[in-house]
């Protein structure tokens, strides 16, 4: 594996023992029947009773078993063993049925030889990937004839700006058109600020290169949606809203945006 992903692999197995304990990825209301997903997706996704869902990048399973849970045939696909591992666990828990594969997503097409009605990714997935053309290339050929592919992800006009502590207002920390990697030194977990994550690599990918990754698949783009409102606080100074979601005060841009694509 590229030695990149290999520090991101090594950092994602460390993250993995970090979410499970923390109150954010909401493991215990899982376990007590809750869905844990968000309402966007589940308003844009819709009805999934009976479909056969690909979760690409799926984390130790909680959102793959959330579908599951309202009635998808559901497979999950990550490349930490740790999360998958704790995946499998919890669904032999919960008596949730899933697959869960344990692959890099690059490599997935030389592990899983299907298609599915809906292919799902959501909210931190696409930083981790250094190659967009060929993510969507592998999205799309997972997608049936007639089925459709789903993403709901930060924005990056979020992902240039500073989130640091301590951070009162929108600062840009890099410009919109900053295309090459950036190596995080190590630092506080996301989700437990107590918890030291080790060096990791991330790329940043313009909405454009994202669409156009898309389109030059053959999949028909049938939407973009961008939203103010964000799932977690991402900035020290966004509230959360009476609707659960997060803001930045005013709504000033998007912090979110979601796109379906559906194959002819
Ligand atoms: C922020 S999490 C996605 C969370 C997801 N929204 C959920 O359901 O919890 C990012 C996931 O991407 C996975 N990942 C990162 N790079 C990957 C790669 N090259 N192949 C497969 N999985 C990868 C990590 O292991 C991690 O589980």
């Amino acid at each position: 594996m590229d030695e990149r992903l290999k520090a991101n692999l090594d950092a994602w197995n460390l993250m993995t023992g970090y979410h499970a304990a923390s109150p954010e990825y909401r493991l215990a209301e899982f376990k007590a029947g809750e869905n844990v997903l968000k309402p966007i997706e589940l308003r844009e996704v819709g009805d999934v009773r009976g479909k056969s869902l690909l979760h690409m990048q799926c984390h130790f399973g909680l959102d793959t078993m959330s579908w599951a849970r309202m009635g998808a045939n559901v497979t999950g696909v990550d490349f930490s063993d740790e999360a998958i591992a704790l995946a499998r666990s919890i669904s032999a828990e919960c008596k949730i049925p899933a697959r869960f594969l344990h692959s890099n997503i690059y490599d997935a097409p030389n592990v899983l030889h299907e298609q599915f009605d809906i292919v799902f990714t959501s909210y931190g997935a696409l930083c981790w990937l250094p190659d967009i053309n060929r993510w969507a290339e592998i999205a799309a050929s997972f997608v049936k004839p007639g089925g459709f592919f789903y993403i709901a992800e930060f924005h990056p006009l979020i992902l240039m700006s500073d989130n640091r502590r301590g951070m009162t207002k929108l600062e840009n920390e890099i410009s919109y058109f900053h295309t090459a990697m950036r190596v995080d030194p190590p630092g506080p977990d996301y989700s437990d600020h107590t918890k030291i994550v080790s060096e990791s690599h991330e790329w940043m990918y313009r909405l454009g290169d994202i669409v156009s990754a898309l389109a030059a698949t053959g999949l028909r783009i049938e939407y973009l949606h961008e939203f103010a409102e964000c799932i977690y606080q991402h900035f020290p100074f966004m509230k959360q809203g009476s609707d659960g979601m997060w803001h930045i005060e005013g709504d000033p841009i998007p912090t979110i945006f979601s796109i379906k694509a559906t194959k002819p």
